[in-house]
C-alpha cells in the first residue's frame, strides 16, 4: 500500500490533545471481530490484560503473558484501521527495571503494530515511563484501583473512600504525567477525587468507575454488552448480549436433534458435473 493510501489511525498527540475538549471514547477488545466492530466509534481500543479474566477465565489478570498481550494485541490490529491501539503490558513484564520495561514494550510495539502500551502503577513507575517515553514508546498510565497489584489491595476496592488516600493518589497520577504519558486511566476512583485529578493534571484521564468528570471514559466490552453475571456499580449494560447468544445456541441444538439443520437449501446436494 503506498503512503497516500493508507488509512489515518488516530494519533497518540491527537488523544492528548483532547484535553479538557470533547470527551474520549473507548473501550477494551480482544478479537478482530469485536475491534472491527467498536473502531468506527472508538478514539482508542485497549488490548487491556483484563483478556485473561474475559477470555481465558483466570480469576486475576496475574497469570497473562507478553506472548498473549502480542497475540491479541495482533488480532485487534488486524481488525481495526481507525482507532488508536493500546496494549497493556501484563504484571511481571515491566516492574523489574525501565530495561526490563523497554523490552518488552519494544516487542508488544513491533510485532503488534499498536500504537501506544499501558502500564499500571503510580509514582514507583514514573522512572520506568520516563524510559520508555523517552524512547518512543507512548505510555498510558493507570492509577487508582490497579487490577494487577489485587493482592495489596486485598480485592477489587474501590479508591479514594478516605480522605487521607487523596495525597498518595494525585501522588501517584501527577508523577505518571510528569514522567511522559501521554493519558491516564484512573480506575475505581470516587468522583471529587477523579474530578480534581482531572482538573489538576495537563493529560487526558480515562475514567472507568472514577465518573463522568474525567476527560474520557473506558469499559470493559463484554460488560457493556451483558456478557456475565456480576455487574460492577460503574458498568451500564447496552445490550443483553449473553442472553441472545445462549437463546441462539439452544435454538441450534434444538434444530440439530431434530434433523432441521441443515435443511437443503443449507446442503450441498449435487454432485458436480
Ligand atoms: O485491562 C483492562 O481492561 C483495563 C481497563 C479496565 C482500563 O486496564
Amino acid at each position: 500500500m503506498s503512503r497516500q493510501n493508507e488509512q489515518k489511525r488516530v494519533t497518540v498527540p491527537a488523544i492528548k490533545a483532547r484535553k479538557g475538549n470533547d470527551p474520549i471514547v473507548s473501550l477494551t477488545a480482544y478479537s478482530a471481530n469485536s475491534a472491527r466492530i467498536a473502531d468506527p466509534y472508538c478514539d482508542f481500543l485497549l488490548v487491556g490484560d483484563s483478556v485473561g479474566m474475559v477470555v481465558h477465565g483466570f480469576e486475576t489478570t496475574l497469570p497473562v503473558t507478553v506472548d498473549m498481550m502480542i497475540l491479541h494485541g495482533q488480532a485487534v490490529m488486524r481488525g481495526s484501521k481507525h482507532a488508536l491501539v493500546v496494549v497493556d503490558m501484563p504484571f511481571g513484564s515491566y516492574e523489574k527495571s525501565p530495561e526490563q520495561a523497554f523490552s518488552n514494550a519494544s516487542r508488544i510495539l513491533s510485532e503488534t503494530g499498536c500504537g501506544a502500551v499501558k502500564i499500571e502503577g503510580g509514582a514507583e513507575m514514573a522512572k520506568t515511563v520516563h524510559f520508555l517515553a523517552r524512547r518512543g514508546i507512548p505510555v498510558m498510565g493507570h492509577v487508582g484501583l490497579m487490577p494487577q497489584s489485587v493482592n495489596n489491595f486485598g480485592g477489587f476496592k474501590t479508591q479514594g473512600l478516605h480522605q487521607s488516600d487523596w495525597p498518595r493518589i494525585e501522588g501517584d497520577a501527577s508523577a505518571i504525567a510528569e514522567a511522559g504519558a501521554f493519558a491516564i486511566v484512573l480506575e475505581g476512583v470516587v468522583e471529587p477525587l477523579a474530578a480534581k485529578i482531572t482538573r489538576d493534571l495537563f493529560i487526558p484521564t480515562i475514567g472507568i468507575g472514577a465518573s463522568n468528570q474525567c476527560d474520557g471514559q473506558i469499559l470493559v466490552m463484554e460488560d457493556m454488552l451483558g456478557f456475565g453475571a456480576f455487574v460492577p456499580k460503574f458498568v451500564r449494560r447496552y445490550g443483553n448480549l449473553e442472553e441472545q447468544m445462549a437463546e441462539a445456541i439452544k435454538h441450534y441444538a434444538s434444530d440439530v436433534k431434530t434433523r432441521s439443520f441443515p435443511a437443503e437449501k443449507e446442503t450441498y446436494s449435487k454432485p458436480e458435473e
